[in-house]
């Protein structure tokens, strides 16, 4: 253990960027519970004598209203991630990314047997990865996700939608297989739901920085050069 190290707090994520996640956090567990009330109804309305208690297109309406607002939170997440002038660090991950040694340190360290790398930006090889693939089943839940909302709802952003998602449909071999598709990706986003909360209680234990309180207040402990 190191003792007498200097430590100061500095920003690490502003107030959008933390908006962000919780938004994205709270649609994702909405639409997980709501989805899987779609895929297998657990809970009857009341009975009651005239079908009067729509409770599956509740969900599905809760579910859908959810799904777009996901969809506006991982659009601005992307033109962050691409565009904001103040997110370089973000970017510059990428460099980790393709460098050999830095991923052997990284494998290392959460062996528990060597020290953490000196990283040129904001996420280690295998967290990039980890977001990456998370990325890929966003936009397999989006695609797959409008196709079946353009069968549901046929107004406004239905209609328009509604042929180039008939056209992905096919392309993908067919309604069924399109909800097989958004349900398997669900269960990746359940894996990496339970990995990245596993990860960020690791890191807040092992490396003393604040890292979970970082996503709530946007302030992050470094070390004092
Ligand atoms: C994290 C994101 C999402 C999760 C976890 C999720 C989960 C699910 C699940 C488990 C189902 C049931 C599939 C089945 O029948 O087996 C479902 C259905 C559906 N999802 Fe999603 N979904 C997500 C995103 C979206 C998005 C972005 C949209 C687009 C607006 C969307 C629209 C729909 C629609 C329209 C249905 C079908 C409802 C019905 O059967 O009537 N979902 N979703």
């Amino acid at each position: 253990m190191e003792a007498n190290i200097e430590m100061k707090r500095e920003v690490e994520f502003g107030a959008a960027y933390r908006w962000q996640h919780w938004i994205r956090a709270v649609s994702i567990v909405g639409l997980t519970i709501t989805g899987f009330y779609l895929a297998m109804p657990f809970v009857t309305p009341a009975v009651n004598a005239e079908p009067t208690n729509f409770m599956n297109a509740l969900f599905r309406s809760w579910h859908m209203i959810l799904g777009f607002v996901l969809i506006g939170a991982i659009i601005y997440k992307t033109y962050f991630f691409i565009f904001e002038k103040d997110n370089e660090r973000e970017r510059l991950a990428i460099k980790d990314l393709i460098n050999p040694k830095v991923w052997s340190q990284t494998i290392g360290y959460y062996l528990l047997v060597s020290k953490h790398p000196k990283q040129s930006g904001d996420y280690n090889p295998l967290q990039f990865m980890a977001y990456f693939i998370f990325y890929i089943l966003m936009v397999i839940l989006i695609i797959t996700g409008l196709i079946l909302f353009v069968h549901s709802y046929h107004d406004g952003l239905g209609a328009l939608l509604y042929t180039p998602m008939r056209s992905i449909e096919v392309m993908l071999g067919g309604l069924a297989w399109v909800r097989q598709l958004h349900h398997i990706a669900t269960w990746g986003v359940i894996l990496f739901v339970v990995v990245h909360i596993y990860m960020a209680i690791f890191n807040s234990v092992f490396r003393k920085e604040g890292a979970m309180d970082a996503v709530f207040s946007g302030l992050k402990w470094h070390k004092k050069k």
